[in-house]
């Protein structure tokens, strides 16, 4: 038998920011490195969890982790629907696009002349709050990344994605959050305090989030 507070425990995570394609060539995108969601495989791993990392980006992959690479949040959803069921923990560190172009080029968009262009974007799924509301015993994590009014939109992430934590982070701090190595994040979970964390880099951050979590599963069996 594994060792370790994830023992026997099924972890999947999402990481890195999705690309909406234009055309064959172009896509939107966003600037997540995707280094929260490996260092939290990474840190999944050493709590002993059999752990599955659904990422866009291409990082050194932790030791024993199963990955599954997509580009698009069409990709994603369906990855994470194909899995979620049978996990014991969602971790959605991916930053999905909010919008993608409403219609997908199969040929390079061309210039014509000196006119500009106006792309029709329209407004993508939300994975975490889609899958979350199916859950039977899972327990579902989400990430808040805000430039203001941090923890009273965490708050109300918990709620509308039916989360059971929320790790909020602050970006518009330099130096954590979004392509930083090290971070600092809240812990929002419901009828308690927000608990936040010291500067520290991302897989220590981790680390701290996989312990809280182990934490909330050893709970839920008490009960
Ligand atoms: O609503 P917002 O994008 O701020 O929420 C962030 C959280 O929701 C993250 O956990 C992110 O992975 C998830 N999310 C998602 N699908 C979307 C948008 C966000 O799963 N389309």
């Amino acid at each position: 038998a594994k060792h370790g507070q994830l023992a026997n425990k099924k972890i999947l995570i999402t990481a890195g920011g999705t690309r909406e394609a234009l055309d064959p060539l172009r896509y939107i995108s966003n600037r997540s490195s995707g280094k929260m969601g490996y260092a939290l495989a990474q840190a999944a791993v050493e709590a002993g969890a059999s752990v599955t990392l659904i990422s866009t980006v291409e990082l050194k992959v932790p030791f024993n982790v199963q990955l599954i690479q997509v580009t698009s949040s069409d990709d994603m959803m369906a990855a994470v629907s194909d899995h979620f069921q049978t996990a014991d923990v969602f971790i959605s560190a991916a930053a999905v696009s909010d919008f993608r172009p409403s219609q997908q080029q199969t040929q390079k968009i061309k210039k014509t002349g000196n006119e500009g262009l106006t792309l029709n974007l329209v407004q993508n799924p939300d994975i975490l709050a889609t899958v979350a509301a199916t859950k039977k015993n899972q327990f579902v994590v989400g990430f808040a990344a805000e430039t203001q009014d941090l923890l009273n939109y965490a708050k109300d992430k918990l709620v509308k994605k039916h989360a059971d934590m929320i790790i909020a982070n602050d970006v518009s701090q330099k130096g954590i959050g979004f392509n930083a190595d090290d971070n600092q994040v809240t812990i929002i979970r419901p009828h308690e305090r927000p608990q936040t964390l010291p500067v520290q880099s991302k897989l220590e951050t981790a680390r701290s989030i996989v312990t809280e979590i182990a934490k909330e599963l050893a709970d839920q069996l008490q009960n």
